[in-house]
């Protein structure tokens, strides 16, 4: 969950590796630290709390040319200075820093602590120094490699040793490592945007694989020493990207970047004149598309609310039978995987580890898996059969917001695709398609109303419980909506088909609780406005989310939101759009930390 960083090259070490933590820092925030060898000594800075408290902490003139860092996402052991990595052995010889979980190191600490090793953490991440520092025989990968043939659970790890100068180790397996390339120095990072400033030229890391590197060399072999060579790539995102760029915050930015980002997953993918998507990497042929019997999307949290959407428009438009579960609990049901289904993995980062256990488990069945994924080059999309990179650029904040329209327009491009080939007639699917192609403007014409929202917003922020509703279409995303408040404001928010209500939540209605419906002009919108009236038959507060033109909603709720009219199964990229602001405002008006919000990570790459 957390972030790795590690240095050699000709450059001090320390403000590399705190500027590249802090790049990693939406990936897991509770503490940070650095490890740098310099004149033989290796030191150690530590802290719990933010990259700032860490830069604040580190002496003056801190010198040496190698190092490694880590912004840590506590799994084992409090937040503590203690517990921060990195963690060195007893002899202050090597240290190590640590992503993911040692599930075995109960039994391994117990064997060390037998041997004499003393250990100072409570984090399970510890014992791998100790091991290593065990196996050590003046060859740091060697011994590397003997540490990590032990280790159950899941890792990256990046471990240096005062013997050794300039020379960094790291592992893989199932935490991911890329190592980035460059002109005399070289890098090794959780992910690229730690590396942006200095190369763009990376190498992804396998499971399996061990690196060892020096400013100017790289090897890579798996634990038994057989060598891999893999080709450096090209990250195509650039430094420009993953800077505010005048927004207050990631999360505002990315919010008002989705014309462009919806844009960028469409582009080059639509063809007028056959009225259908283009869409290469699905790796299919026409027939095996036709033959597709049945789609599942496996996913988690918003990516699961996108799968939600996917799942009603491809049986709506393309009428095929299709479904969304989320990952964590696919796994662990011995689920049924037929010949002619289709499994989707939706993940923005590709590296959620419930979402890819859930794909191996389905692949290992003979199951076909296509991803689809923001992050060009983590592990789903490797590992996957094909699929559709939904190109948002980075998403840095915490809260998704960009990626779930992006994954919307990928389902609704594969779903224009099997309706061509099943039920939907050439003039049917241009009119589908001209449609689609003007969500983006449509989008702007919501983002334009944000100061009305956030009048909203300003007016409700006090509440201590929200409701989202919505049905049809929408009903995920008034499950998105009430996702995306709890999330950055801790107001709690639950999200239900405005049907429900009257089968317990109405209970929870009172004149603090507000809730806010999504009312599309479709044909359930009278029933919506029957829900409406039934809470506020009971004193609730209502917010209507609704079409322009809808002028009757101003007449029973207490406020009201327009979003512009399109066809009724294209709505959620419209009606998404206040929920993103809604939340983003109150979470301001209520002084929370946006970008991070307590106890989340970014990239959950554990159970
Ligand atoms: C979204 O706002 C959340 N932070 C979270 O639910 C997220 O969508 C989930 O962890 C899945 O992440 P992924 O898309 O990277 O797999
Ligand atoms: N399990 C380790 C810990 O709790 C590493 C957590 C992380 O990935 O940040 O320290």
């Amino acid at each position: 969950m957390c972030g790795i960083i590690g240095y050699c090259g000709p450059k001090p070490a320390a403000p590399i590796l705190v500027e590249g933590l802090k790049r990693l820092e939406y990936r897991g925030y509770d503490s940070a630290g650095i490890g740098v060898l310099e004149n033989d000594v290796l030191h150690l800075v530590k802290r719990a709390g933010k990259i700032n408290d860490l830069r604040n902490a580190l002496p003056d003139g801190l010198g040496g040319s190698f190092g490694i860092g880590h912004t840590r996402w506590a799994t084992h052991g409090g937040v503590t200075d203690r517990n921060a990595h990195p963690h060195a052995d007893g002899r202050g010889n090597l240290c190590i820093a640590h992503n993911g979980i040692i599930e075995n190191y109960t039994a391994l600490k117990r064997n060390l602590e037998t041997k004499g090793y003393e250990f100072r953490s409570e984090t399970d991440s510890e014992v791998i120094a100790h091991l290593i520092a065990d196996l050590y025989d003046g060859d740091l990968e060697r011994a590397v490699k003997s540490a990590v043939r032990l280790l159950k659970g899941t890792y990256g790890i990046v471990a240096m040793h005062r013997s050794e100068p300039g020379v960094l180790v790291g592992a893989r397996n199932g935490s991911p490592l890329v190592l980035g390339v460059g002109h005399g120095e070289m890098l090794l990072a959780s992910d690229v945007t730690a590396m942006l400033e200095h190369t763009k030229q990376v190498i992804y890391i396998e499971d399996g694989e061990v690196v060892r590197m020096t400013a100017d060399d790289h090897r890579t072999t798996d634990t038994r020493d057989n060598r891999i060579d893999r080709s450096v790539e090209t990250i195509g995102w650039d430094l420009e990207e993953i800077e505010k760029n005048g927004f207050d915050h990631y999360m505002e930015k990315e919010i008002f970047e989705q014309p462009e980002s919806i844009r960028r997953a469409m582009q080059g993918r639509l063809d007028p004149d056959t009225a259908t998507s283009h869409l290469g990497g699905l790796n299919m042929t026409n027939r095996e598309l036709l033959d597709i019997e049945r789609v599942k999307v496996i996913a988690a949290g918003t990516s699961y609310h996108a799968g939600l959407v996917a799942s009603y428009l491809l049986e709506s438009l393309a009428r095929l039978p299709a479904g969304a579960e989320l990952a964590s609990e696919l796994r662990y049901r011995n689920p049924i995987v037929e010949r002619n289904n289709l499994y989707f993995a939706v993940s923005q980062s590709g590296e959620t580890a419930d979402t890819l256990y859930a794909m191996r488990e389905i692949q290992r069945k003979g199951g076909r898996v296509l991803g689809i994924c923001n992050v060009v080059g983590a592990t789903i999309p490797r590992e996957s059969d094909g699929g559709v990179y939904i190109h948002s650029g980075p998403e840095i904040a915490v809260a998704s917001t960009k990626a779930f329209t992006s994954q919307l327009t990928a389902f609704y491009l594969f779903a224009l695709l099997i309706a061509r080939k099943r039920d939907m007639s050439y003039s049917a699917g241009l009119s589908f398609m001209r449609e689609l192609e003007r969500i983006p403007e449509k989008v702007q014409v919501v983002l334009d109303r944000a100061a009305a929202i956030r009048e909203i917003a300003k007016k409700y922020a006090g509440a201590q419980s929200f409701l989202f509703l919505g049905r049809g279409i929408n009903y995920a995303v008034a499950l998105e909506g009430a996702l995306k408040l709890k999330e950055i404001s801790y107001i709690h928010a639950e999200g239900y088909s405005a049907a429900e209500i009257k089968h317990g939540p109405i209970a929870l209605i009172n004149e603090e609780t507000p809730s806010l419906f999504i009312v599309p002009d479709d044909a359930l919108r009278d029933k919506i406005i029957s829900n409406m009236k039934e809470v506020k038959a009971r004193n609730g507060k209502v917010i209507a989310l609704g079409v322009d033109g809808d002028n009757e909603l101003a007449d029973i709720a207490d406020d009201v939101m327009f979003v512009p009219s399109t066809n009724e199964l294209l709505s959620p990229f419209l009606t998404v759009i206040p929920m993103q602001l809604l939340s983003y405002y109150t979470a301001l008006e209520r002084g929370c930390n946006v970008d991070q919000p307590r106890n989340l990570a970014k990239s959950v790459t554990v159970e």
